[in-house]
């Protein structure tokens, strides 16, 4: 079984995604990670010298090479599920779950994390929210594909936990 984490950035996906994967006893997987692993360079630095659209290549290049594993938890990285077919090849592969979370929520939480976000550092406050609720407004097409969706998931991964070992 292969389980996919999707959803905005500051959902809490790599948050919940280790406890998931710690109870299901499977690996855990953070894509952004993966790439700066693979790249040996950072995700801002892929951004500031390679570009979006490479990024976006090789974000697809390494979601293919993860989904060949099998009882893996992978945190996707908030834009993975809108680009180059991505969404229905996590489909295809594996469970996707939807992690809806609250604009206030994400706000607040993306407020102090700027810096290692290329797509929102650097904005104002105002500009932040603007950006959160358009680029929501955009992505929610392809999240709502998720075979799964969390309204509102708390940092506390248990209610998730019960519901995928039922169907382990
Ligand atoms: C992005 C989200 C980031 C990272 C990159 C682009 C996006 O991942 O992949 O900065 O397009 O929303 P997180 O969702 O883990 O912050």
């Amino acid at each position: 079984m292969r389980i996919y984490l999707i959803g905005f950035m500051g959902c809490g996906k790599s948050t919940l995604g280790k406890p998931i994967a710690r109870a299901m006893e499977y690996d855990f997987v953070d894509l952004d990670n993966y790439i700066e692993e693979q790249t040996g360079m950072s995700i801002p630095e892929i951004f500031a010298q390679k570009g979006e659209k490479i990024f976006r290549e090789l974000e697809n290049h390494y979601l293919c090479e993860i989904s060949e594993r099998d009882n893996i938890v992978i945190s996707t990285g908030g834009g993975t599920p809108c680009f180059n077919g991505n969404m229905e090849i996590m489909n295809r592969s594996g469970t996707t779950i939807y992690l809806c979370q609250d604009v206030d929520i994400l706000v607040s939480r993306l407020r102090n994390a700027r810096v290692k976000r290329p797509l929102i550092d650097g904005k104002t406050d105002s500009e932040l929210r603007t950006y959160i609720v358009e680029t929501l407004g955009k992505r929610e097409e392809y999240y709502r594909r998720a075979a799964i969706t969390v309204a509102n998931p708390s940092r506390d991964a248990s209610r998730i936990i019960n519901f995928l070992k039922i169907d382990k």
